[in-house]
């Protein structure tokens, strides 16, 4: 039997990736002020997310989470937030039309500030300094004060957050999101490229689609499904302390939930099955993931699903592998064959990034478009082999024209990286290799399942 559960019993385990905050009586005064403030999101929409996921458990829809590796409070305006809901607006069309399922869209936004780091110290030229632990902890310029943590970044992390999902309700709900206008959502430098060419031949093909149902004398002005989406928010649930500070009881079930976002996940780094993170997290009515990397045994994910969804709740427990491109196919197999045998409902999805990061030459941290691409293709020869279903792809990206992943019909060279790399954490897709990867994607499922 599992030990009773409560908000505040991951205290008695160890939390591995917390900051060293050097006042616990500035952390506790900033937690007891989120604590204080109405939840961002609510118990009956991560409810429905986790219905939505049970599709894509069932193999009946796919899974696309996308966003930022870390928000930035500086890059922080409407602008941004649109342009990446367009790319994932855009992408969510190419794979519905292409493999006709549904698409269930997750943003890693409206919350996701906090970076697990390999080291705790950073060495900058011959300084020694902590490492950068995402907005919500400290800053990343390179300087010693800069990366004290400050917990009054624990409270702005709350409000970017409340604005960012404010805007992305009001953008889903509000007519921006309107399938009369997926021609709209092309940037202009993805415009004239091949992929933002074929993109609007489909763009085409659905006005044509949606003309034909009109004549058909289908009502397209009155169909709220084709006006609005739902795009869900997560984040890696890393900073426990604010994490709890937005758990609140249900009113309706009497069961806990975690009101920072709609799903949460478990970090590569902090999964230790008797960790404070597993812990927090088996507790919550959220649907939630979990990275696994490949160090991973059969036995230890099967042990994870046991706490983490004992009752087997299928869109409850999303698997996220991030195995490298080279690794994926022979690591994932027996976890597959495992799971699949064990009766669990998982989604599987696949991080085709955290795997496949290298240092350019100029010293950047970078990402190549075909690895990114032989990963998911990886997984989904895996899946196709132990018959289960490729369910989703978990990605970063932007919707702006940086330079920080190489490759794509584009082909930024290591040499362009210098350019626009604009990502305070890890290199993200930018929105052509992000349309690309949609197409291509769907193809490789698609043939897959021929
Ligand atoms: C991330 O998703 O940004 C991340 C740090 O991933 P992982 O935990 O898989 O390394
Ligand atoms: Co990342």
């Amino acid at each position: 039997m599992a030990k009773s559960w409560t908000p505040t019993s991951w205290r008695q385990h160890d939390a591995a990736q917390q900051p060293q905050w050097p006042d616990m009586a500035a952390v506790d005064a900033a937690l007891k002020q989120v604590a204080g403030y109405p939840p961002l999101v609510f118990a009956g929409e991560a409810r429905s997310l986790q219905a939505a996921l049970a599709q894509v458990a069932a193999g009946n829809a796919f899974l696309l989470q996308a966003g930022d590796c870390a928000e930035s409070f500086e890059e922080f305006s409407a602008n941004n937030i649109r342009e990446k809901l367009r790319v994932i607006l855009q992408m969510a069309i190419v794979l519905t039309y292409s493999m006709g399922v549904p698409v269930v869209k997750v943003g890693r936004m409206a919350g996701q500030f906090a970076k697990p780091r390999s080291s705790d110290m950073e060495k900058v030229g011959s300084l020694e300094i902590p490492s950068f632990r995402g907005h919500i902890v400290n800053d990343a310029s390179p300087t010693q004060a800069a990366r004290i943590p400050n917990p009054e970044r624990l409270v702005q992390a709350y409000h970017q957050s409340a604005s960012t999902l404010n805007l992305l309700r009001a953008f889903t709900k509000g007519g921006f999101a309107d399938l009369n206008r997926v021609h709209a959502w092309t940037q202009e430098f993805v415009g004239a490229s091949p992929e933002g060419q074929r993109y609007e031949q489909l763009a085409r093909e659905i006005d044509m689609a949606m003309g034909f149902m009109r004549a058909c004398g289908v009502d397209t002005e009155n169909n709220s499904t084709l006006h609005e989406v739902d795009v869900y928010t997560s984040h890696e649930a890393l900073i426990l302390g604010y994490e709890e500070a937005l758990t609140r009881q249900d009113s309706l079930t009497g069961e806990w939930y975690d009101c920072s976002a709609h799903m949460l996940w478990i970090g590569e780094r902090t999964r230790q099955l008797d960790g404070a993170h597993v812990e927090f997290l088996r507790g919550v009515g959220n649907p939630i993931g979990c990275k696994i990397g490949p160090s991973a045994t059969p036995e230890w994910v099967i042990e994870l699903c046991e706490k983490l969804n004992p009752a087997q709740i299928p869109g409850r427990l999303t698997l996220i592998s991030r195995m490298g491109a080279d690794k994926v196919e022979d690591a994932l197999r027996p976890l597959l064959r495992a799971v699949r045998d064990s009766g669990h409902p998982v989604v599987w999805a696949c991080d085709p990034m955290h795997g496949n990061t290298v240092t350019a030459p100029n010293g950047r941290k970078t990402r190549d478009f075909e690895d990114i691409v032989t990963e998911i293709a990886g997984f989904v020869r895996a899946h196709n082999a132990e018959g289960t279903w490729p369910g989703g792809i978990h990605v970063e990206l932007t919707g702006d024209d940086v330079t920080e992943c190489t490759g794509g019909g584009h082909s930024v060279s290591n040499e362009d990286l210098d350019e626009r790399y604009q990502t305070i954490c890890d290199p993200r897709l930018n929105g052509r290799q992000s349309i690309d990867l949609a197409f291509r994607v769907a193809e490789l499922i698609r043939t897959a399942n021929a």
